[in-house]
């Protein structure tokens, strides 16, 4: 009885010790893929991702564009932004890459004259950390 008992805590105990495991590599591997995507993103635009996302809240983008773990981005003016770092086209006609990016950020009504997205008065430096910071997000 007392050794069934044993047998039966010790059996908790490695379950739990499993699950636990199992979790923890479920969260890594999940931190590990946002790492990479994060200097992917970096190095292909030169930019700061960390200080885009701040810049991105700054500058009220998300009253327009919905995102994803942006409290603050939850509009609905303009599309989602999930997903923007593999999307084929952006704002309707443009080649998906950081320069494309980047000058559509900063002047939109330049690129697509009497589109619904205004220029926001976004200075260089700024659009080239807030393309960083898109291209961080895979869907
Ligand atoms: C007043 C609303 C509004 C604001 C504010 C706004 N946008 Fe937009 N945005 C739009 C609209 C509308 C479109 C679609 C335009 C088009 O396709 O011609 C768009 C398109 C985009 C696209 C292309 C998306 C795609 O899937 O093609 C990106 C990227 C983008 N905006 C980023 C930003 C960023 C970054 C900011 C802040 C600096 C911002 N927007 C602020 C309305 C807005």
């Amino acid at each position: 009885m007392l050794r069934s008992l044993s047998t039966k805590i010790v059996f908790a105990i490695v379950a739990a010790a499993v699950i636990v495991v199992a979790i923890a590599a479920v969260a890594w591997k999940s931190y590990d893929d946002r790492e990479r995507m994060r200097v992917h993103a970096e190095a292909v635009t030169g930019g700061d991702s960390w200080r885009g996302e701040a810049l991105f809240i700054q500058y009220g983008c998300g009253s327009c564009h919905a995102l994803r773990d942006v409290r603050t981005a939850t509009g609905d003016v303009g599309p989602p932004l999930d997903g923007i770092a593999t999307r084929m086209i952006i704002a309707g006609h443009l080649a998906n890459n950081p320069p494309n990016l980047e000058h559509w950020i900063q002047d939109p009504q330049h690129v697509s004259p009497g589109t619904a997205m205004p220029d926001l008065g976004v200075i260089t430096g700024d659009a080239r950390d807030i393309t960083a910071f898109h291209y961080t997000r895979a869907k």
